[in-house]
């Protein structure tokens, strides 16, 4: 059941910066839920929901691209690459390099070139990729493994900050009764929807260095029985106590404010319930304002309603910024149960 996130017209006045009305929504039609308490109106497109605060309303989307980028980190293993050569272009760097002319290399003794030269180029960057994709896998395996042991089966689960879902379908798998996905971004909740929707193998597009894209395939072999809400982490729409299990996986440090963030991953959560946060803390003022920065996740955290239960440092996670780029960063990851 969503609530609404309406800013509320009763007193006081103005109202606090993050009130809301809190109304049930209901289905209008096909295409609009509407607030019994105040009759704000909120849209459906293609099942998936947009329950955002109209001041926050569109403030962030990613571009197709930035959306691109997130299957060769979040979906490596199920990407099925068109015709070998184009998969190759967007995981190798394309130097045209060569061996130097050795007629062209007086002065440089004592630098010795590779004896296959491009070749050994290629294979190193190949090598790269799948270390990394493979670093991005154990993240996300490391965190379906602690999800698994303290979900129960037919449990409630909300992945916050989803991205494109990948974690929100593990939650599924995981044997959630119920596995919801919130992102701001509509166009990844969308493609969230799509990818976890489809009964067969969903065409995407991979990111080139020039930014150009080519064609894939992604095949999750589902369809997986989740669903994905756009709405900002800092507003939820849902009852509050509502979930068994929260994830907030690399969000904290993209949100205004990070505090308000894991206030609400709480407020959702029932009693004896978790949530999970882990964050690089790759603080970025685009995203949250210098003064709100930590670099521990307990400043975040209201230490009476949440008991740490368990903590990870240095888990590895890894972002595919673009063809030669990936960024590593150790991320420190907090298990809290709700008193
Ligand atoms: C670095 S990605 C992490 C995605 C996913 N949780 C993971 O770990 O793979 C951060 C995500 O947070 C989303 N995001 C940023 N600000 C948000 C907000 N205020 N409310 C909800 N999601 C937000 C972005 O759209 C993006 O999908
Ligand atoms: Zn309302």
């Amino acid at each position: 059941m969503l609530r609404c996130v309406a800013t509320p017209r009763v007193a006081p006045q103005p109202a606090p910066e993050y009130a809301t009305c809190g109304g049930r929504l209901t289905q209008r039609d096909l295409m609009t839920l509407v607030c019994r308490a105040c009759g704000a109106a909120y849209l459906v497109v293609r099942e998936v929901p947009s329950v955002i605060p109209s001041s926050s309303a569109l403030a962030y989307d990613l571009d197709v691209e930035g959306v691109q980028s997130s299957y060769a980190y979040q979906f490596a293993p199920w990407l099925i690459p068109g015709p070998v050569e184009r998969w190759a272009s967007v995981v190798r760097p394309r130097v045209k390099s060569h061996d130097p002319d050795p007629g062209q290399m007086s002065g440089m003794e004592g630098v010795s070139p590779s004896s296959q030269g491009h070749r050994n180029g290629l294979d190193e960057a190949l090598d790269t990729l799948f270390s990394t994709t493979g670093l991005a896998e154990e993240f996300y395996q490391r965190i379906t493994s602690i999800c698994s042991q303290v979900l129960h089966p037919g449990g409630a689960a909300l992945d916050v900050g989803c991205g494109l879902g990948r974690m929100t379908l593990e939650m599924a798998r995981c044997g959630a009764g119920v596995a919801i996905g919130v992102d701001v971004s509509l166009r990844l909740t969308h493609e969230a929807a799509r990818l976890a929707r489809a009964r067969a193998p969903v065409d995407v597009g991979l990111t080139l260095a020039t930014g150009k894209s080519i064609a894939a395939k992604l095949a999750l072999g589902g369809p997986i029985d989740c669903d994905f809400v756009t709405a900002n982490a800092q507003w939820l729409p849902f009852e509050s106590e509502s979930f068994d299990l929260v994830l907030a996986l690399n969000l904290v440090d993209r949100v205004p404010d990070p505090m308000q963030a894991v206030k609400e991953a709480a407020r959702v959560l029932k009693r004896g319930g978790h949530v999970l946060v882990s964050d690089p803390y790759d603080w970025q003022e685009r995203h949250t304002p210098r003064d709100r920065w930590v670099d521990d996740l307990s400043e975040l955290v209201d230490r009476e309603a949440l008991q740490v239960v368990g903590e990870w440092d240095g888990l590895p996670m890894v972002l595919r910024r673009s063809a030669r780029q990936m960024m590593i960063h150790l991320n420190h990851s907090v298990l809290y149960r709700k008193r």
